[in-house]
């Protein structure tokens, strides 16, 4: 089953009189379970590209479905109920709160939703489990190491069951070593629970893990 399509996505910057085309008439289609990685140089419009599919940004001109909705034609009410319903994101920082433990990060997307502590802690202690990092649920993100904290921010994104996982330069901060532990994780755990997941990045080593690649050029994708 398709999950995700663009159909004929533009977007367009405006600088002064000047139009910034970043990406232009690009068609895509992602189905669902899948996993997708999307390379492409610093500055060609990957970011954009995710925002776009996770409805933080509106296109210029084109359709993008997503997850049953019309995203590039919702209400800015409606795309929140999106994001919070239906996507975890994952982004090159980790955006954790500094007062709170792991496991109140990782349980905070479901309280915000109306879900009681009792019911939601157990839930997000499952999800610690799973990341491998069990004896870390009192730590706070100040006492985690960078790959520790991007573990979190997988179970965090994982928290509200979402169908898709978007992940903007997951391992960007990261050295070599805590890099491939997070991919690891975030390959293995997203297919093991049946998430579709899209990956952006510059990096090329990233390229082989996802069961589909392409690449990010000149404002359209090579299916590779
Ligand atoms: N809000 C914005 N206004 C104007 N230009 C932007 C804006 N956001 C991004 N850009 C430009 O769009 C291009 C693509 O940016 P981005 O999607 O962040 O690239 P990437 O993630 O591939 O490094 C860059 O040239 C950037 O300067
Ligand atoms: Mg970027």
């Amino acid at each position: 089953m398709t999950l995700i399509e663009l159909k004929n996505v533009s977007k367009s910057y405006h600088n002064g009189q000047e139009e910034l085309k970043i990406i232009r008439d690009l068609n895509l289609t992602v189905e669902e379970g899948q996993s997708v990685v999307i390379t492409g140089e610093s500055g060609c419009g990957k970011s954009t590209l995710l925002n776009l599919i996770g409805g933080l940004d509106y296109p210029s001109a084109g359709e993008i479905y997503s997850c049953g909705s019309l995203v590039s034609s919702l209400s800015e009410a409606a795309m929140t109920q999106y994001r919070n319903q239906e996507l975890g994101f994952i982004f090159q920082f980790h955006y954790l709160l500094k007062d709170f433990s792991a496991l109140e990060n990782i349980a905070m997307p479901a309280l915000m939703a109306g879900m009681s502590r009792k019911e939601a802690e157990p839930l997000a202690m499952d999800l610690l489990k799973k990341v491998g990092l069990q004896d870390r649920a009192i730590h706070y993100p100040g006492q985690l190491s960078g790959g520790e904290r991007q573990r979190v921010v997988l179970a965090r994104a994982l928290m509200n069951q979402p169908k898709l996982i978007l992940a903007d330069e997951p391992t960007g901060n990261l050295d070599e070593g805590n890099s491939r532990v997070v991919e690891d994780i975030l390959f293995q755990l997203t297919s093991e629970l049946g998430k579709t997941l899209i990956v952006v990045t510059h990096d090329s080593h990233l390229a082989q893990r996802g069961e589909r690649h392409f690449h990010l050029t000149g404002g359209g994708v090579q299916d590779l």
